[in-house]
Order: C-alpha cells, then structure tokens, then sequence
C-alpha cells in the first residue's frame, strides 16, 4: 500500500517561473513555492526576480497604482523606489534610506523558452543545474505552447505524467488507444543525474487523431513514449510515431518517423495548486500553420482533461480521512521513484530519506 501524494514543497531548486515572452518592461508577478516575486524586464533587457512586497508596508508591488519608471520601481502606497537590484533608493519624507531597505532577490535564468528561477539560498543556486529542453528555442522544431491553473498539488501531475496509461481512458479520442494502457513499461532510475526514465515502446498501435490529423499517417503505427522526468520541475516525454516497422538507423538518423517532443514544466503555486506550463514541439509540417493551430488547441484540451480530473483528486486526497492509502501496480514504478526523489527533496537538511530504490 502507498501513502497519498504529498503536499511537501521543495526547495533549493529551480522552477520554470514563466514564459520569456510573459515577461516585459512592466510589472509582472506569479507566485512560486508560495512565494510571490515580482518580475520585469530592464531596459537593457534582463529580468529582474525579486520579492513582491515592499518592505515598509508590504504592499505587493506588482498591484497599481504602484509603476515602472525607466528602471526603478515605485511603490504605489507610500513612494518607496526601488532599483533593479532590490536595493531601496528613495522614501518619503527622508533624505536617509535605511541600509536595511531592500528587497530579496531571486536567482534567475532564461533558457530554452523559460524563466527559471532559484527557491532557496541563494547561495546554493547553481545555473548548470537546470536542466534542457533545447527543442523550445530551436530552429528545427516548430512549439506551440501555454500554460493553465491547476487547482492540485503538484505531485499529482508528476504522477499524472508519469504514467501515461491514463491516456486510454482520460485521453481517449485524442491522444489514448487501447495500446498505451495494455502495453508495458520499463523504468530507470538515475540517481546521480536526478531523473527517472520511464518507456513504453508500441511497435503495433492504433494511430489516436492527434497524430494522425498531425502527420498524415493513418492506421497502425509504431508508437514510442520515452519519458526523462528531472525532478522537480522539468517533464520530458520524446514521442517517436513511424509507419510500422520502422526503426532508427543505426546511424542515429530516423528519416521515416515523425517527432514530437511534449515539454511540462511543473511549478508549484502553492502546497495545493500548480502552474502546469505545456509544450509541444514537432519536427515536421514546421510552417504548417493549420498543424500547429490543431496541435495547440489538441493539447490544451487534453491537458484541460487532466485539469478537470486532478482538480477532483485533490479535494478526494485532502479530505479523506488520515492514513487513508492507495494500492500501487507495475505502471506506477515510475510515479513512485519520483516520489521518492521528491522526498529527498523536501526532507529536512540531515534527514535519512529512502532514495535510489529500483
Ligand atoms: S507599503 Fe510601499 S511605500 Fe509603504
Ligand atoms: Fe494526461
């Protein structure tokens, strides 16, 4: 038997915090690991990260009347200025500014589409530690992409996306067919790297209307599902669609089969809501505007399916009764090897936590 999901945060991590394009020369917030940071771009381009709550009052500075001016930032309740780098330049009535007078900053990064940003000590903040999804910002692919609420804690969608056999019963008619859910899966574990692969080869699959409408093959299909999820924020699923029998050359080439690489980045809001940013991007029918127009709405809707049901799921799990437990099968082993990595995430410092289980 299993413990339900936990709603334990971690921290001392990087978490997708927006789009690039989200982020503008005016005031933007969103709240991560129940934090609330104000974001901006400077004039000469950068963006800032830092706490969204001014120091003398707390007003959130990202709430009007409170403005942008060239690169300073003016709290809209009193008139406390600030710089790009947090640091307070101006108060009201006074010519001396307390040398306490600055709000936090975040370590920040845009890479690959993404604004990550660091939660925790600073100090510990190591930006070769973020892991890639190149295909986000690259000419060869063709994205379309979004972001939606999700009212759930966020191992729910880490379980939810790591074990697609789901996709036969939540998803059927658009991504699910009877494959995924009868087709086995393998597992890995790498610790050391921090990522657990989970795959799901189909040499013999009904092609579902999202690739089908997508790439023009139609009927029976050879169908790879090849997940690497990088705890804790960062989802990859490397989807290989081929007429049947098609395999990659041994070169590594792969000229008859069409891929799709799906991008979740998965941040959470709070203890009990999440930003569930998607991403799909397509190495085929790249200037087709009609393929990307039906991937974009295909997937949101797909991903509105998972909303809907991991909504419900939450209000099930925080109000059952205490030790209430769930019964785990062969599909789960890579749900439940996050887990575990989530754990040792979110354990305090010193704490013996049970990693690396196969
Ligand atoms: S709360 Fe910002 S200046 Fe008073
Ligand atoms: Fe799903």
């Amino acid at each position: 038997m299993t413990e339900p999901v936990s709603t334990a945060l971690p921290r001392d991590r990087w978490f997708v915090a927006a789009y690039c394009r989200e982020i503008g020369h005016e005031l933007f917030s969103r709240t991560v690991c129940g934090e609330s940071i104000l974001f901006w771009r400077t004039r000469s381009g950068e963006v800032t990260a830092m706490a969204d709550r001014c120091v003398h009052r707390r007003f959130p500075l990202s709430q009007a009347p409170t403005r942008l001016v060239d690169d300073r930032v003016v709290c809209g309740y009193h008139g406390f200025t600030y710089g790009a780098d947090g640091r307070c330049v101006a108060v009201p009535g006074q010519t001396r500014v307390p040398r306490t007078a600055r709000l936090a900053r975040y370590p920040v990064v845009e890479q690959d589409s993404f604004v990550w940003v660091w939660i925790g000590d600073p100090g510990r903040a190591d930006v070769t530690t973020i892991p890639r999804a190149t295909w986000l910002n690259d000419p060869q692919w063709t994205v379309v992409s979004g972001m939606e609420p999700l009212r759930a804690r966020f191992g729910l969608l880490v379980d939810n996306l790591l074990d697609l056999s789901h996709e036969t019963y939540l998803h059927g008619g658009y991504i699910g067919t009877p494959e995924v859910a009868a087709t086995p899966i393998t597992t890995e574990v790498d610790d050391d790297a921090g990522v657990v692969r989970v795959s799901r080869r189909m040499a013999d699959a009904e092609c579902p209307p999202f690739y089908s409408r997508s790439t023009g093959l139609s009927g029976r299909i050879s169908r790879w599902q090849d997940i690497e999820y990088f705890p804790p924020c960062l989802y990859t699923l490397h989807s290989r669609i081929a007429p049947l029998g098609s395999v990659p050359h041994p070169d590594g080439s792969d000229p008859d089969a069409f891929h799709v690489e799906v991008v979740y980045a998965i941040t959470p809001e709070t203890a009990t809501t999440t930003h569930d940013f998607w991403a799909v991007a397509r190495d085929f029918a790249r200037d087709d505007q009609e393929v990307s127009e039906f991937l974009a709405e295909q997937n949101r809707t797909v991903v509105l399916q998972d909303v809907a049901a991991l909504d419900v799921l939450e209000q099930v799990v925080a109000t059952d009764p205490p030790g209430s437990q769930e019964l785990s099968i062969n599909i789960d082993t890579g749900g439940l090897a996050a887990r575990r990595m989530l754990a040792a995430m979110t354990a305090p410092a010193g704490a013996a936590t049970e990693v690396g289980a196969r």
